[in-house]
């Protein structure tokens, strides 16, 4: 079977506003978004999940619940054009190529009922924390586009990631939130990332956010 890979500069992680030159390959920006081109109810996503990898996890949720509309937002073209062709037998599931860094405003305020952000920083070391994907910036998005009943869920393998998370959360304040390591309170699939992660043995770190 051929193995997806694809390997990315660093600036394929940084927002537009920060490149001299756009390289090439670098997902589009998002002009207008056609939500009938995405679900067959032609409605707005119901739950997102950024840096969705190779998609286990969307698939998972979108069998799990077929009367929700499930997108994922991923860097690397292949991963997405791999997870739009499962769309036949999941017309409730899709995926974008994008770079979450550029902002999620083609997404209306308060239509969210759930944000997933699963292990998707690769920028692990502490000299390369400016580049993380989880800043204010995503965490203003994150909130604004979240129903007032809204949750966000976070997952990273890398205990310092974790640390980060919570710092920048307790610095933003605006959601009230806890550590979710007991899987019963997580109750969510497991995603490509975890899967690996229990595979090798390695621990991971989880919290879940309430708007
Ligand atoms: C380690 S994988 C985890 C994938 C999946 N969430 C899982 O748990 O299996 C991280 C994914 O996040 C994506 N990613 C990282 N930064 C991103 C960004 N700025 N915008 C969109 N996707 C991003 C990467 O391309 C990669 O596929």
């Amino acid at each position: 079977m051929k193995r997806l890979r694809q390997h990315l500069g660093s600036n394929y992680y940084l927002p537009i506003s920060q490149l001299k030159r756009i390289p090439p390959n670098y997902p589009p920006l998002i002009e207008n978004i056609n939500w009938k081109e995405h679900f067959i109810n032609g409605k707005a996503p119901d739950m997102i999940d950024l840096g969705c990898g190779k998609g286990l996890f969307l698939e998972s949720l979108a069998m799990l619940y077929p009367e929700k509309n499930i997108l994922g937002i991923e860097l690397r073209e292949p991963f997405v054009k791999k997870i739009i062709t499962k769309k036949k037998e999941l017309p409730n599931l899709s995926a974008l190529w994008y770079n979450i860094t550029n902002g999620l405003y083609f997404i209306d305020d308060e239509t969210i009922e759930k944000v997933f952000f699963l292990f998707p920083d690769p920028w692990f070391k502490k000299k390369h924390f400016k580049r993380r994907v989880f800043n204010f910036d995503l965490l203003n998005e994150i909130y604004r586009i979240l129903l007032p009943s809204g949750k966000l869920y976070i997952a990273t393998d890398i205990y310092d990631v974790h640390l980060y998370h919570i710092e920048i959360l307790n610095n933003f304040k605006k959601f009230t939130f806890s550590e979710a390591n007991n899987s019963l309170i997580w109750d969510l699939p497991m995603t490509n990332k975890q899967k690996s992660c229990e595979e090798k043995g390695i621990k991971y770190f989880r919290i879940i956010c309430c708007k």
